[in-house]
C-alpha cells in the first residue's frame, strides 16, 4: 500500500499497482500527470554504452516524469531481430525504473534494402508493435509499401523519418537564409514534406497505421491535416525542441543545436504549436538523441546531429504550450500510448488504473546543469536556461522511481 498526499486531485491510494482512492479532501499544490510516455527515444544500448545505457536513459526518463520510452533501433547492432530486440526488452526489466519497449527496425541494419523480420520481432518477448528506421528515411516507396502492408496484419504502425535523402545530401542545418549566410548546405522543409504527402497516400492507399516521427515544418502540418480529413490513420510528433528552438541558434556555429530535422523558422514553430493545439499532430516525442563529447564537442560539420530531451520535456512543453495539464497528459502520455499500443499506460490518474503517475511541482524554477543529468550524455540545448515546474516524484505501477527528486535506483 503506497499513499501518494499533495497532489491537486487529493491523496492517492495505491495497492498492487492499482490506484485504489483518491481523498479530495487532501488536496495539495502538486500537479498528478498519468506517467509520461516517450514514442521516441535513443538509448545508444547495444553498442554506444559511452553515450547512454538502457539504465541510465531509464534514469532520465523517470526523472523526466517517463514511465514508458519506446526505444529507438538504429543501436549497434541494430534492432532488426527478435534477439536484440529482446536484448533490449530485458535490459529495460532489468533496470526497472521506466517499461522500456523496443522499437523495431523496418530494414536490416537500416540499409533501406531489405525488410527486416517483422513478424518475428512482433511475435518476440518485446512484442514489438512499432518499427522505424529513424536516423534514416525508408526512401524506397516499394519497401515502405510493402512493410505498411506487412504490419497492417497485426495492427502495428511504421514510423518514418520523413527525409528524402537526395534532398539533403550534405545538409548541415535548415536551408534558407541563415544557412546561405552561415555557409552551411541546407536542408529543405520539401524534403521532409515530399515523403510525408507520398507515405500518407501509401497508407491510405494500403489502408495501414503510418507515424511521422519529429514534424519540424509548417507545409508537414498542412499534409497532415490534409491526410487526417481523408480519414487516412496518420498519426505525427513534434519534439520540444521543435516547439521552441529557431534555426538563428545555429548561428554560433555550437553544433549542441545541430539536430536532424534542423531548427527550422519561426513561421515553422508557430504553425507546429497550432497543429498540436488543433490536434493535427498528436503527440509530443522527444527524440532525446545523447551523443559523447566526442561526436559533439567539435566542428560543426563533423557533429552527430540529436539532443537530450527526457529530463527537459515537460518543462519545455509547459513553457511553449502554457500550463494546460489535461492537453500535456494527452500530448505525452495518453496519446503517445495509444498510438504505440501500450497498455496500461497513458491511462487518467483515476481509480481502478494502473498507478502510473508523474508528480509535478508546478512552482518551483531550477537551472539545467549538463553535468547534473542522469543521461550520460550532456548534449543539451538548454544549458543555463531558467526552467519552470520540476518532476518531485514519479510512480511505476505503484513504486516510486523518483522520490524528492531524485531516482530510487
Ligand atoms: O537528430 C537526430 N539524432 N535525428 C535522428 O533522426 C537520429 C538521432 C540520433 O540517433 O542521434
Ligand atoms: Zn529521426
Amino acid at each position: 500500500m503506497t499513499v501518494i498526499p499533495d497532489t491537486h486531485l487529493g491523496e492517492i491510494h495505491v495497492e498492487d499497482g492499482v490506484i485504489v482512492r483518491i481523498d479530495p479532501d487532501k488536496r495539495g499544490d502538486l500537479i498528478a500527470l498519468p506517467g509520461l510516455v516517450d514514442l521516441h527515444t535513443h538509448l545508444r544500448e547495444p553498442g554506444r554504452e559511452d553515450a547512454e545505457t538502457v539504465r541510465s536513459g531509464s534514469r532520465a526518463a523517470a526523472l523526466g516524469g517517463y514511465t514508458a520510452v519506446c526505444a529507438m533501433a538504429n543501436t549497434s547492432p541494430v534492432a532488426d531481430t527478435a534477439g536484440v530486440v529482446e536484448q533490449v526488452w530485458r535490459l529495460g526489466r532489468e533496470a526497472g525504473l521506466v517499461d522500456v519497449q523496443p522499437i523495431g527496425a523496418v530494414t536490416v541494419g537500416l540499409a533501406g534494402e531489405q525488410l527486416a523480420e517483422l513478424g518475428a520481432m512482433a511475435d518476440s518477448a518485446a512484442r514489438v508493435r512499432v518499427f522505424s528506421d529513424d536516423g534514416h528515411c525508408v526512401s524506397d516507396p516499394r519497401l515502405m509499401r510493402r512493410a505498411l502492408e506487412y504490419v497492417k496484419a497485426f495492427d502495428g504502425v511504421i514510423a518514418q523519418h520523413a527525409e528524402e535523402p537526395r534532398l539533403t545530401t550534405g545538409a548541415q542545418m535548415n536551408e534558407g537564409d541563415v544557412a546561405a549566410r552561415l555557409g552551411l548546405v541546407g536542408w529543405p522543409a520539401v524534403a521532409e514534406e515530399a515523403i510525408i504527402a507520398r507515405d500518407a497516400l501509401m497508407a491510405g492507399h494500403v489502408g495501414a497505421r503510418l507515424h511521422i516521427c519529429h514534424v519540424s515544418t509548417a507545409g508537414s502540418v498542412e499534409l497532415i491535416r490534409w491526410a487526417k480529413s481523408k480519414g487516412w490513420r496518420v498519426t505525427a510528433e513534434v519534439t520540444p525542441h521543435h516547439l521552441l528552438l529557431t534555426e538563428e541558434r545555429a548561428t554560433g556555429y555550437d553544433p549542441v543545436f545541430k539536430v536532424n530535422p534542423p531548427l527550422r523558422t519561426r513561421t515553422d514553430v508557430e504553425a507546429l504549436r497550432a497543429g498540436l493545439l488543433d490536434g493535427t499532430i498528436d503527440c509530443v516525442a522527444t527524440d532525446h538523441a545523447p551523443h559523447s563529447v566526442e561526436d559533439k564537442e567539435c566542428e560543426w560539420a563533423y557533429a552527430r546531429p540529436g539532443m537530450l530531451g527526457l529530463e527537459t520535456a515537460l518543462a519545455i512543453v509547459a513553457q511553449t504550450m502554457g500550463p494546460r495539464w489535461d492537453r500535456i497528459a494527452e500530448w505525452m502520455s495518453a496519446a503517445p500510448a495509444r498510438i504505440a499500443g501500450l497498455a496500461g499506460h497513458g491511462n487518467p490518474v483515476e481509480v481502478g488504473q494502473p498507478a502510473n503517475i508523474a508528480l509535478l511541482d508546478p512552482g518551483v524554477t531550477w537551472t539545467v546543469d549538463p553535468t547534473a543529468l542522469a543521461s550520460r550524455s550532456r548534449n543539451t540545448p538548454y544549458a543555463g536556461m531558467e526552467l519552470r515546474g520540476r518532476i518531485v516524484a514519479t510512480y511505476l505501477r505503484g513504486e516510486p522511481t523518483v522520490l524528492n527528486g531524485k531516482a530510487t535506483r
